[in-house]
Order: C-alpha cells, then structure tokens, then sequence
C-alpha cells in the first residue's frame, strides 16, 4: 500500500526520499512524488507509475533542498494519474501534504470548500487535506493549530505528513490506524530507553542535524536505527534538532524511541531473484525459530473467534480444527471486513484471535477493536513487532518469520499455521485433552518439523515442468478434505495473485453440489489427499471429476503413493507425516508451483498487479 518518506537536514532530500520510497515499494504502488522546500517555493515533482519513471523526472527537472516529503501511491479515490499522485498542495502551494488512508467524509468536505472557492485539481481524498489545513492555517497563523484542527474535521484513517513554506524548518506528521514512524539521526541517544534529551517544551529528543519521518520502518534503516513509533491521535513537529509529540488530547508527551536491532539484509533479496523465492526456502528456518521461541501467556479460554483476511485466514481455518482436534476448544473464523459490521451479540468468556503478518491490516484491526467492545480478550498471532495489532492486542504469539516483503505471503502463512498448532497443543496437554504420551509424541514430531519441510519444499524442476505443461489458461480446481481444504484455498489464492490464473478451491465433497457442472476435458483438478483418514473419499472425489474428463494432480503422502497413482493422472509425494503437520507440508509445492506459472507468464512475482503487502485501508 501506500508509502510515506520525509526527511529534513543533515542532507540532500531527494536522494534520501527516493531510497527511503524504494524500501517501501515492495508494499505496491502505482504513482510516486516527492515536494522539496528549494528556500523559496516547495517544488514538486510527482508521476503515475514507477520511482523509475519519478528519476527520469526528476533527473530532467531537478528539485534541491534539504526538506522534503515523498510518497509512493495505491490508488483508492481516482485513477494512477500524474495529477492524483502525491504530494498535494493547496491552491497557493505553499502546504505539500502526503497521505496514507482514506478520508471516509471526503466527499462533504470537498463540496463544502468548492463552496467556499476552492478549486480541485485532482480526485484524491487527500487534496482536502491540504485545503483544509491551509484554510485554517489562515485563521490560526500555527501549523500545529491548523493541522490539529483539520484533523479533527477527518473521518476515517490517516498518515499524513505536511511542510509549509510559513514554517520551512518544520515537517509535521499525524497519525490514526495508518503507522507512522520517526527517525532520530544516528549517533544520538542510541539505546536509550527514555526520551533522548529534553528541550525547552519538554519534550524534545535532540537530533543531530537531521530526521526522518515514514510510513514503515526499513525506510529508515539506512540512516538511523533509533526510532519512536507515533500512537493513534499523535501529532508530531519534527525539526533539524528536536521532535515535539502531542497526543489526541493536544498534550505534550514522552513516546520512547526504540533502537532496531534487525537488520537490512534480513529485507534483501540476496543471491534470490525474487523476495518470494527467498521467502518460500527460509520456511524451515522459520519454523525452526518459532520451535524455539517462548509461547503465548494467556488463560485459555472457553471458545475462540478468530479474525483474519486473507492467507491468514486460510491460516486461521486450520487452526479452528487445531483447536477442536488437539485441544477440544470450539471456535469460530471470520473474514475480519464481515465480522466488523455483524450483529453486535456479545463475546463474554471468547478469546478473539487476530492473525496477521503485518500487524496493520484495517479490517482485522477494526475486528479485533470490535471483538474487544463485545467483550472478548483480545490475543494476536503478528509477524511485525509494534504493530498496530500487536500494541493493542492483550497478549501477542510473535511468528518469528523474519521481514516478509513479497506480496504473496509463505513464510508468514506457515509459521502462521504453526504458530496455532503448537498453541492448540499446550492447550490440549494444560487441559490434559491430549495425554501425556500424545504431548510427547507430538513435542517429537514437531522437532522434525523443519527438516521435513526442507524435504517438501526441494522440486523446483518438477514443479516448472508442470507448469510449463498444464497450466495453460484453463480452469483450475484445488479440492481437498479436512485439514486439506484450507490448504487448498491457500494453493487457489497463491496461484492467483501472483501468476493471474484464476483458480477455485473446494471442499471435495461440495464438488456434487454444484461446481463438478465445469468439469470436462481440460480442466485440471489438484487434489489434495494428506489427510489419511479421509482418503478414501478424496479418491472417490478424484474418480468422480476424472469421469468427466478432467487432468488430476494428486498430492500425497509417501506412503499413499501406489493408492494414488491408481486414481490420479500424476502424483507428487510429501514426507509421511501425522495428518496435523500436513499443511505445513502441502502448502510447499503449492506455493512453488504458483511460483513458477508467475515466472513463465513473466508476471510481476513481488509485486502482482493490484495488490499491496499490507492493507491498511478498508
Ligand atoms: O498482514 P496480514 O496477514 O493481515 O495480511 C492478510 C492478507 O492481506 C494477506 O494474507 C494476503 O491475502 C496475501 N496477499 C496473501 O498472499
């Protein structure tokens, strides 16, 4: 989604805005600006597409000053224009604002200033923002007022960042449900766990010439490890040598910085030609970290309701048979934009379980916040340390996968799964669900765990001479019973969203109701059969569609080879495994093969057309 840089001091800005947009970019975008304070006019200088095309730009048209803002944009009010890119001014162009979210009364307050005189020259929400704020900065004459009161004339969720030409040595930053941080120059305060140093307000952390304010933090990695993450309501005035932050009541405050310790090339691609491809092979050493890592404190509760979108909620799916199969609790998973605007019965002795990799994904938020109104303990399984899910959830399970840049999660999906597992496992053995033995059992089984990954994951050349063989445009079926059934939604939406091949995921025996009218020559079916109890139906599925003419993949586990290759037109083996690990298992081949319909049809793999890494916006 959208990405914010600003910086003032210590530097040439736009260099560091660019670098700063180009460690977002993996979030997705469709347009890029930056706006420079020259110490004169703020320039700007902004395009639909790529930061490629903004350099071009820029190297035509060079923009010189050591103030400046940039941003990357995912378009929600209007099209990927030059003109709809950020930044905005106002009609003097002496505010540039930049801005992450969606203003949900942009509408109201776009007729009321066209009333007052007001021209627009785009169709973004965000240009409001910067109308707003100079029409009260007029009757203020204080950008802080100004912007304090534009805020609260918003609706809806915000980043914003916002540079005048009346106050050129200031850059201001505000924040609700979108992430900002702020960057102290390096070398200052390092470690320090209480405010750097006071100033004169009170409450000032000195800089060292130079600071940096952006949506995420690898923005800033470059050129500080020392950052102070802005709360929901925050309003922050940063300058070369100091930084102000009020909170939602207009106080002065003390948000502590952090220094960050994890490291850029934790966010390279290394010798990898893509993120996801690094992504899916550090999957065992993922999972190898999270065996490790402590496990969530949290009474365990009566019932659960999950909330998640996406992968996570396919993640989320398999953990709700975790929970009945390993532990005996009942629960409940719901799509995070559904669950928020359903009745609002009361969640008294649930726990709501939030899944989400970036910790920031709007609906999930909102659906965690509204699980917490009905009464339910808030519990979160998050990748992202600080994360607006994270702070506000009342107990975390930390996934351990590491930075996730690719757009198609793998990595936060697995450990996503076993995150779950192994918290269904010490609720089963705590409620002694699960008996001594079958705990100690399983405690082994999982120890294996990542080396039976390392053994699913390996077939890269099969899985290119599938896709170089079946998967024309054609229809694609994923079935699957049981545990399988997530696994094959999860194998659907892979294919999808990186290679554009659409693909429909079913419950095997649904297929009789309704979707087994597509089959016919041609179609492939890719049946998921890890779940040995349940083979045997699978098989009578996959006889079923073969009747009618469709091409059948079967994965399996080894020992169910020969049952299979009877059945299905080809066969891909996984390690044997109890039937619990198997999605962890399945997924692997799953996400490679996807992989390599995407490099074949030379999709954008990091980057799908239309997507972003984290939905911040409803
Ligand atoms: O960061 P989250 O886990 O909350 O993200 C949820 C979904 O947006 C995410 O899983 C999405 O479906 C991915 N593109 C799937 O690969």
């Amino acid at each position: 989604m959208c990405g914010i840089m600003g910086v003032i001091g210590g530097h040439d800005a736009v260099p560091a805005l660019i670098d700063g947009l180009q460690h977002l970019s993996y979030r997705g975008y469709d347009a890029a600006g930056v706006a420079v304070f020259n110490g004169e006019h703020i320039q700007i200088r902004k395009t639909a597409g790529s930061l490629d095309k903004l350099k071009t730009l820029l190297s035509g048209q060079p923009v010189r000053g050591d103030v400046g803002i940039g941003h990357t944009r995912w378009a929600t009010h209007g099209a990927p224009t030059d003109c709809n890119a950020h930044p905005h001014t106002d009609a003097r162009e002496r505010i540039a604002v930049v801005h992450n979210g969606i203003i949900e009364n942009e509408r109201a307050l776009r007729l009321q200033l066209a009333a007052e005189g007001v021209e627009f020259r785009s169709q973004t929400d965000t240009e409001v923002v910067a109308h707003l704020v100079a029409k009260y900065l007029k009757e203020t004459c204080d950008l802080h007022c100004a912007l304090r009161k534009a805020i609260e004339a918003i609706v809806g969720a915000y980043a914003l960042v916002v540079m005048s030409v009346d106050e050129p040595d200031r850059l201001y930053a505000a924040r609700k449900d979108s992430p900002l941080v702020i960057g102290l120059s390096a070398g200052t305060g390092r470690g320090q766990k209480a405010p750097l140093q006071f100033g004169e307000t009170g409450q000032s952390p000195a800089l060292n010439g130079a600071g940096y304010i952006a949506s995420d933090i690898p923005a800033l990695l470059p050129y500080t490890r020392e950052i102070i993450l802005l709360e929901d309501g925050d309003v922050a005035r940063v300058q070369r040598d100091s930084v102000t932050i009020w909170d939602r009541s207009d106080t002065i405050v003390l948000r502590e910085s952090k220094t960050i310790h994890w490291d850029q090339e934790a966010a390279d691609k290394g010798d990898h030609i893509t993120f996801m491809e690094k992504e899916m092979d550090e999957q065992p050493d993922a999972a190898a970290r999270l065996l490790e890592a402590p496990l969530l404190q949290a009474a365990i509760p009566e019932r659960v309701v999950f909330v998640a979108c996406g992968s996570a909620y396919h993640a989320a799916l398999i953990g709700r048979q975790y929970f009945a199969q390993l532990a005996g609790i009942p629960s409940e998973v719901e799509v995070a934009s559904e669950f928020r605007y359903e009745s609002p019965l009361p969640l008294n002795n649930a726990m709501c379980l939030a899944v989400s990799q970036s910790g920031e994904t709007a609906d999930t938020l909102a659906a965690m916040r509204q699980a917490k109104l009905r009464g339910a303990r808030a519990v979160a399984i998050v990748n992202v340390q600080d994360s607006s899910i994270a702070r506000e959830a009342d107990a975390v399970q930390w996934m351990h996968a590491g930075p996730e840049i690719a757009v198609a999660t793998t990595k936060g999906f697995t450990t996503q799964v076993l995150a779950l597992l192994r918290i269904a496992l010490e609720w089963g053995r705590r409620r002694e669900w699960l008996t001594a033995g079958a705990a100690r059992s399983w405690a082994n089984d999982l120890n294996k765990l990542p080396e039976l990954m390392r053994e699913a994951i390996a077939d890269t050349e099969r899985a290119r001479r599938f896709a170089t063989a079946h998967i024309a445009p054609r229809l694609v079926f994923f079935i699957g019973r049981g545990l399988d059934t997530p696994t094959a939604m999860e194998g659907a939406l892979k294919l999808k969203e990186i290679s554009y091949q659409h693909a429909a995921a079913y419950a095997a025996g649904e297929l009789k109701h309704g979707p087994i009218a597509l089959i016919e020559i041609d179609v492939l079916v890719i049946a998921l059969c890890t779940q040995r109890e349940l083979l045997p139906k699978t098989i009578s599925n996959i006889r079923e569609v073969k009747a009618r003419g469709a091409y059948v993949l079967a994965l399996c586990q080894r020992r169910d080879e020969a049952a299979l290759k009877q059945a299905a037109d080809e066969v891909w083996t996984l390690p044997d495994a109890p039937d619990a690990l198997m999605p962890l298992l399945a997924v692997l081949p799953l996400q490679r093969l996807a992989y390599e319909v995407a490099l074949l049809r030379g999709c954008s793999v990091d980057k799908p057309r239309n997507l972003a890494k984290s939905v911040t916006v409803e």
